[in-house]
């Protein structure tokens, strides 16, 4: 029988045709996203749900009991919004679509580290207004990007690619903290130094980066404490998931000007973002766009349909996280 299939989420257009060409797919044609109950229900009637990360998956939306689905695949790299263990427990496989969104949210986490640094959503917001009045020596003036130090915080993919784009893109020197040890080419040559703790990166660099996974392991590894051992002048970036930032403490730090600025393109309990975030002109504010292109899109469409497709031919599948 062909597997029956939901998507919780509208995808590329090509790759639901491939979708809906390979298994009795079932789309949620208004985008809507589901309620808890909907999902619950989606478990006992489906061979494999493809969730994504405005999907919250806690335990207590998995049935205790007549669960039809053995396949969760989801579409995007971080999976912190699927409790793996009730999963696990109920038998299913979970899969991610690693690898191809690396570099577009590489790019965007530089983009951010741009705007931050030489106050572009800021000087936007200005000229939009009719509030510029024209050049002069000491207009917006921001911080220099070229040159200085770069500390990331998870070395994983997506870590060497922003990385490599600041050291050679921007002559920028590289320091990381990863909780395992990193020494490959792609570090060697950017001549990275891994330092041991988080504290020895943010007293070093001039721009934090985060690529560390959500959840439980990661909440608020940047809290007050850790904002303040930052460098004064110094921008936070996150492009990885809100819950890595005590976000009330990066608030209190951007207000004081205790740091100078950040980058965010995700946030605690997104698509909420709390009206201090957005009164302060020394932040810039992304709705999740680390993987919003249409390449990046539909390759993690094809990924998840890989993986589908492995599953139900009784194959390994190529992105198994449980
Ligand atoms: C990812 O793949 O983790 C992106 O943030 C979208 O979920």
């Amino acid at each position: 029988m062909t597997p029956r299939i939901l998507v919780t989420r509208r995808w590329p257009a090509s790759v639901e045709r491939v979708l809906a060409d390979r298994f009795d797919t079932t789309f949620n044609q208004d985008d809507t996203p589901l309620a808890p109950s909907q999902l619950s229900d989606a478990f006992r009637q489906f061979d494999a749900v493809l969730p994504t990360v405005s999907d919250k998956l806690p335990a207590s939306v998995f049935p205790d009991k007549d669960v039809r689905t053995r396949l969760l695949a989801n579409f995007g790299v971080g999976f912190s919004h699927i409790d793996i263990d009730a999963a696990r427990a109920r038998g299913m496989t979970v899969t991610n679509t690693p690898g191809v969104l690396t570099d577009c949210t590489a790019d965007i986490a530089l983009a951010l580290l741009l705007a931050a640094a030489r106050r572009a959503g800021e000087g936007e917001r200005q000229l939009r207004a009719g509030a510029w009045r024209g050049w002069c020596p000491t207009h917006m003036i921001g911080s220099k990007v070229s040159g200085k130090t770069i500390g990331i915080i998870g070395m994983g993919r997506i870590g060497k690619a922003t990385a490599k784009r600041a050291h050679f893109g921007f002559d920028m020197k590289v320091v990381f903290y990863n909780r395992s040890k990193v020494d490959d080419e792609t570090v060697r040559a950017m001549e990275a130094r891994q330092l041991a703790s988080v504290e020895e990166v943010l007293a070093e660099a001039d721009f934090v980066s985060l690529h560390c996974p959500g959840g439980a392991e990661n909440r608020h590894l940047i809290n007050a404490a850790r904002l303040r051992a930052m460098k004064p002048g110094a921008f936070l970036i996150n492009t990885a998931r809100g819950d890595v930032v005590d976000q009330e403490a990066l608030i209190a730090a951007l207000e004081s000007g205790q740091i100078a600025g950040a980058g965010l393109d995700v946030y605690d309990g997104e698509p909420a973002v709390p009206a201090a975030l957005l009164r302060l002109e020394n932040v810039v504010l992304l709705p999740h766009l680390g993987s919003a292109t249409e390449e990046t899109r539909v390759a993690m469409g094809m990924r998840a349909v890989d993986n589908l497709t492995a599953f139900f031919e009784g194959r390994a599948v190529p992105d198994k996280v449980a």
